[in-house]
């Protein structure tokens, strides 16, 4: 199939690496696939296409905004979808209540969408004035807010140079408890701006303690690991796992599991005999992050910062 034909099937936005997604994962009729971040749906929209006319999707999401819309944009494909409220981390129990021993492809794709970063009241962005939420979850208790007014300075510095890598992380969280409380996404930015500068990126001051923010409350690395973990468990031989990272944080972790589950010792390299009994279950088919290309970023400016990693789960001997 054409990339013009099916990206008019995805109907309006066209997916972050659609297609180099779809190459990697190869949806086949009867298939089963975990789509971990469902969001709109349309990576799965390619997926139910290309396993037609009955493979399955089972779409995850923590935000029931998204799982509206992937219903709306799925509905053609009925039964042969299962929509999840949820966290990825917890997806070897939502197969196990569909009786899926194993899956036979899973899709992560960790950006925030389009949809949510400009909608203001959702707080996620340093570009528009809302409440500082940034929940993907509207239903969990923890928001930015209570995160910025209720953590101690050292605990915030820690949270912002661990999670957003931010150089100057303890000059932002002394002048965040010195203003204090902080309602909104612009107060914060605002603030951050007059202690921060964009660096040699030229990136918006705010961006490494958004990002930061959006890590703890979301709890998102620990999801990460977690659902990765369920999903190599899951994996029938021969079959892939493919994840989009935003930052450079995910894609060090992404690569980290990866490289830890395609080894067969994973002992201190110091050690001479090996006492960890770990095995392979991964060979990594992308040695290196795959990347849109230039016709990509120049129609979804978004994309550009997207890195594609891909494993396949091997037999266990
Ligand atoms: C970039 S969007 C996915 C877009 C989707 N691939 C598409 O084609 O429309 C990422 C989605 O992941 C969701 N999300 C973030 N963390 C999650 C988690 N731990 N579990 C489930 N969904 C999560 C967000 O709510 C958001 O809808």
């Amino acid at each position: 199939m054409s990339a013009s034909v099916d990206d008019a099937h995805v109907r309006g936005h066209t997916p972050v690496l659609y297609h180099r997604v779809l190459h990697a994962l190869k949806p086949s009729a009867g298939g089963r696939y975990i789509d971990g971040t469902i969001g709109a749906g349309g990576h799965s929209f390619g997926i139910l296409e290309a396993s037609s006319p009955d493979g399955q999707v089972l779409g995850i999401d923590l935000d029931p905004t998204a799982l509206e819309l992937a219903q709306d944009r799925l509905a053609e494909f009925g039964d042969r979808v299962h929509l999840r409220h949820g966290s990825y981390a917890d997806l070897a129990v939502f197969a196990d209540e569909l009786g899926w021993k194993t899956a036979d492809g899973l899709l992560l794709d960790l950006g925030v969408s389009s949809m949510v970063l400009d909608d203001a009241k959702r707080g996620f962005s340093f570009r528009l004035d809302g409440p500082l939420d940034m929940r993907f979850d509207p239903t969990q208790p923890t928001t930015a807010a209570d995160l910025v007014n209720d953590l101690s300075e050292e605990e915030l510095a820690d949270l912002i140079a661990r999670y957003g890598e931010e150089p100057r992380a303890r000059h932002v969280a002394r002048a965040i408890v010195e203003a204090r409380p902080l309602h909104t996404t612009q107060e914060l930015a605002e603030l951050i701006s007059r202690v921060v500068r964009g660096g040699r990126r030229k990136i918006h001051p705010a961006t490494r303690t958004f990002q930061a923010l959006r890590i703890a409350v979301n709890n998102e690395l620990y999801a990460l690991e977690t659902g990765m973990d369920q999903a190599i468990g899951l994996l029938a031989p021969g079959c892939r796992i493919a994840v989009i990272s935003f930052h450079s944080l995910e894609d060090r972790l992404v690569k980290r599991i990866y490289r830890r589950e395609s080894a067969d010792c994973i002992c201190p390299p110091d050690q001479i005999v090996c006492t960890c009994d770990h095995r392979a279950r991964l060979q990594v088919i992308t040695k290196r992050p795959l990347r849109p290309d230039k016709s990509e970023v120049e129609a979804n400016p978004r994309a550009r910062s997207a890195r594609l990693r891909v494993a396949e789960r091997i037999e266990l001997v």
